[in-house]
C-alpha cells in the first residue's frame, strides 16, 4: 500500500508544481487537444512515450500493447488510429519498439506463456517472411536486435495497408508513417528511415485505389 499511496501524492505534487508555473496550466489543457502525433508503442514501463521524446500533456496520442503491433483486427488500435488520422489530423505516427523487448524474446522462443501466445504469433509471423535473413544471423542477441527492427518495420508497413491510411495518403499525402527503435540501454531513439507517406511502396495488392 505504501508504494500505492505514494502515486496519489507524487499527483497532487505534480499538480502544485504545474500549477506554480502556469496557473492556467490545467484550464488550458482542458480545453481540449490537438496532438500532431500519435505514437503506437511497447507496453513496456521502461518506454513511457512522452517522457522519452520530452513532450508535454497535450502533444502526442498515445497507443501502446506488448511489442508495438498493429494488427488489422484490433478494434482498439484501429478506432485509435481512426480517431487520430480523421479527427485530431496528427501529422505524424510513430512506431516506436525497443531493443530488449519482451515480446520478440518470448516471439523467439519456443516456450508457451499462456493466453498472450496467440498474440506473439504475430511477431513469429514476422519471423516467417524475413526467414533468411533472421536465420543467417549467428549471434543470439544480434538475431534479436534485428527482429525487433523488422518487426517495427512490418507495423510500418501494416499500418500504410490500412483503409484508414491509404485514404488519408490519397488525400493528403498525410501522415508521414515512422519506424522508430528505442534502446533502453542508452536511452537513445534510432530512426529506422523507413518514414513513408504515399502507398506505392507497399506491394501493388494492398494498394487500394482512391475514393471517389
Ligand atoms: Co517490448
Amino acid at each position: 500500500m505504501e508504494l500505492y499511496n505514494k502515486l496519489l501524492q507524487n499527483n497532487k505534487a505534480w499538480v502544485e508544481k504545474m500549477i506554480s508555473s502556469d496557473p492556467e496550466y490545467f484550464s488550458k489543457l482542458a480545453g481540449g487537444q490537438k496532438p500532431p502525433v500519435l505514437w503506437i508503442g511497447c507496453a513496456d514501463s521502461r518506454v513511457p512515450a512522452n517522457e522519452i521524446i520530452g513532450a508535454p500533456p497535450g502533444e502526442v496520442f498515445v497507443h501502446r500493447n506488448i511489442a508495438n503491433m498493429v494488427v488489422n483486427t484490433d478494434m482498439n488500435m484501429l478506432s485509435v488510429l481512426d480517431y487520430a488520422v480523421n479527427v485530431l489530423d496528427v501529422q505524424h505516427v510513430i512506431v516506436c519498439g525497443h531493443y530488449g523487448c519482451g515480446g520478440v524474446r518470448a516471439a523467439m522462443s519456443n516456450q508457451q506463456f499462456g493466453l498472450i501466445d496467440n498474440w506473439i504469433r504475430h511477431i513469429k509471423d514476422v519471423y516467417r517472411f524475413h526467414q533468411k535473413e533472421l536465420d543467417a544471423i549467428p549471434d543470439k542477441g544480434k538475431k534479436e536486435a534485428r527482429f525487433i527492427e523488422l518487426n517495427i518495420i512490418e507495423q510500418v508497413y501494416n499500418l500504410g495497408k490500412t483503409s484508414i491510411i491509404q485514404n488519408s495518403w490519397n488525400k493528403s499525402k498525410s501522415p508521414f508513417i515512422h519506424g522508430w527503435v528505442y534502446d533502453i540501454r542508452n536511452g537513445l531513439i534510432n530512426d529506422l528511415e523507413v518514414t513513408v507517406n504515399e502507398n506505392n511502396g507497399l506491394l501493388k495488392i494492398y494498394q487500394f485505389d482512391a475514393l471517389n
